[in-house]
């Protein structure tokens, strides 16, 4: 795992957008996997102005909470739609986001997984971690999912995401969430840290060990992992 120690969150979007934008030049017809939240929002900002050439890429977005209609203007769907792909040049057809609406959101997982397998998984996979150690919504547990499935929300991530809801009550208490093998199936991982509230996960993720209740702490065992973290998170 190699750790990049940032200044502030300028300097930590800066460097995720140089990563990506290095991925998409040299491949112009890769795999990128996308994450939502406010960690990524300042890369991806970068990344619209550095008019790249998106016309090849295909997408797989980590996760979308579920229900959710998709044009809920706190829905995964919008926020890419808002801060990415609504202002490159990537065509609708590449774009893959589980849908928030689906009827049979077990036929929908799977349909997902299956797409991921058949691409041959991703060649970058943007990642956020949640306060508590989660990666996508895959939350601390003794036992961890390995594929795309419908999965229950924190008490922990329900608060830390009621930020964006106008009531805590508002947020949906399922997702849909690609689950490890999708991640790990990435060839590169870039994870994205941020702010004081990481701290303890991000003690988790770079201590000797690692842990299903800390699901970020099993990216230690991937090949090829790059964070890049701002100061105070440590
Ligand atoms: P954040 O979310 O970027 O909004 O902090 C990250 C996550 O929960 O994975």
């Amino acid at each position: 795992m190699k750790k990049i120690v940032c200044k502030d969150y300028e300097e930590m979007s800066a460097m995720a957008a140089d990563v990506i934008a290095f991925q998409i030049k040299s491949k112009p017809d890769s795999v990128i996997g996308f994450a939502t939240g406010s960690t990524p929002v300042g890369a991806y900002k970068r990344l619209v102005e550095m008019d790249l050439d998106f016309s090849r890429i295909t997408s797989f977005n980590l996760d979308e909470y579920y229900p959710l209609e998709r044009d809920n203007p706190q829905s995964y769907y919008r926020f890419m739609h808002d801060n990415l792909f609504g202002l490159v040049n990537i065509p609708d057809g590449n774009i893959n986001i589980p849908d928030g609406e689906c009827e049979n959101p077990i036929a929908e997982c799977e349909d997902y997984d299956k797409k991921l397998i058949k691409i041959g998984g991703t060649d970058l996979q943007i990642l956020g971690i949640g306060n508590n150690g989660h990666i996508a919504f895959i939350e601390p547990n003794d036992d961890l999912p390995l594929a795309t499935g419908v999965f229950e929300l924190d008490d922990d991530t329900i608060a830390a995401n009621s930020r964006f809801f106008e009531n805590a009550g508002d947020v949906p208490k399922k997702a849909l969430s690609m689950g490890l093998r999708g991640i790990f199936n990435s060839r590169h991982i870039l994870l994205l840290i941020s702010g004081k509230a990481k701290a303890n996960a991000v003690k988790r993720l770079l201590d000797e060990t690692v842990s299903t209740q800390a699901p970020a702490s099993l990216l230690k065992l991937h090949p090829k992992v790059t964070v890049i973290m701002t100061e105070d998170t440590q």
